[in-house]
């Protein structure tokens, strides 16, 4: 699915994140499973994860990251219009994480839901809020990708639980002023033929965890890595063309692209298919690992206040995750 009308213009008007205190590195995890900080690295380029602690729940590092990105934007709580969370992980299955960060930044004028579209869900936010607030629905909307991914892992399994971490990133988007930058293009895509290569089958209505069944550790996350991770290298570069071409420009035009960060080699693929160099492509898996939803959030507020790119530059994310999903969008900085 692309942008077929265009509207009002949408900025994003602030970025935040936050992560976990707690660091597991891959020498810790070689302690409690037969790997190597070696292996992972290689295959990876992991090198550690941060994990929640006790009471920490998906919603408040979701809260952390929005108010950073919230105070970046000069908006207040009480003016946010829309607040969408993009997890898999969320705090209850019932109310909505988007309830809890509401209720936690007294963003009492606002509507509140989540989304679940695995690591795709932050663009995915992106796409839908960008279209509210163009069609005139709403001024503003703060898009967060948050998970607590630890609490989801078997951490008996070295083929998965090497692989994620915690972490909640933010992004306020509203009206753009003329001259400023906008969301340009944007694209998503879904094929699930494919939910048997990534999911986690226990723990919904379907699998429900019983005493009987609670020793199979059906709400962990399972995955045949291999074949998600064909699809993530064609899916991504696709999507991260339409949306370049889409956008009238070429890669070359682009400054920054900040890619889903689940592999190392995942990324090397797109960036070499691309023909973007390396340089140009923002990488911070080696400390967080696979955050999902959050990873690209993150990425992205990370990437803005390090300079990887300034006002004006074109950048483009890019996502790809469980359903299968994936998204990408082209934004003018
Ligand atoms: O975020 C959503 C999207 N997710 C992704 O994009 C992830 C995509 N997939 C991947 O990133 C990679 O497939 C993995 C990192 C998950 C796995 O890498 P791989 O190169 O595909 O390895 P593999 O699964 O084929 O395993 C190779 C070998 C196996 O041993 P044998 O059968 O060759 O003897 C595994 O048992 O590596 C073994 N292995 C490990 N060895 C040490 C698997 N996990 C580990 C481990 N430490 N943690």
């Amino acid at each position: 699915m692309s942008d077929l009308i265009q509207g009002i213009d949408v900025c994003i008007a602030g970025t935040g994140s936050h992560v976990p205190e707690h660091i597991l590195t891959n020498d810790e995890l070689a302690m409690r499973v037969d790997t190597s900080d070696e292996w992972i690295v290689t295959r990876t380029g992991i090198r550690e994860r941060r994990i929640a602690a006790e009471g920490e729940h998906t919603s408040h590092m979701a809260t952390k990251a929005a108010r950073i990105a919230l105070e970046q934007a000069g908006i207040e709580a009480g003016e946010i219009d829309l607040i969408i969370v993009a997890t898999i992980t969320p705090d209850t299955l019932t109310p909505a994480t988007a309830c809890y960060v509401q209720q936690a930044l007294g963003a009492h004028g606002a509507v509140a839901f989540d989304i679940s579209a695995a690591c795709s869900g932050f663009l995915y936010a992106m796409k839908i809020s960008k279209r509210l607030i163009s069609d005139g629905a709403f001024n503003n909307a703060l898009i967060i990708g948050a998970e607590k991914l630890s609490a989801f892992v078997n951490w008996e399994d070295r083929a998965t639980c090497v692989l994620f971490g915690d972490g909640a990133g933010a992004a306020v988007l509203r009206k753009a002023e003329p001259g400023e930058g906008s969301i340009i293009a944007t694209e998503m895509g879904t094929d699930g033929r494919l939910t048997h290569l990534l999911s986690i089958p226990g723990g919904g209505s379907a699998c429900p965890i019983t005493i009987d069944n609670a020793a199979e550790r059906h709400a962990t996350l399972a995955m045949l890595g291999k074949e998600v991770f064909k699809h993530a290298v064609t899916r991504m570069k696709e999507a991260a063309e339409r949306v370049i071409e889409r956008a009238g420009l070429t890669p070359g035009d682009i400054a920054c692209v900040i890619p889903h960060q689940a592999n190392l080699r995942i990324i090397d693929a797109i960036a070499d298919r691309l023909d973007m160099p390396n340089e140009r492509v923002f990488v911070n898996l080696h400390k967080y690992g696979n955050t999902s939803a959050a990873a690209v959030a993150i990425a992205l507020d990370e990437a803005a206040r390090s300079g990887a790119f300034k006002r004006g530059d074109h950048i483009v994310l890019v996502v790809f995750g469980a359903g299968l999903t994936w998204a990408a969008a082209a934004i003018r900085w």
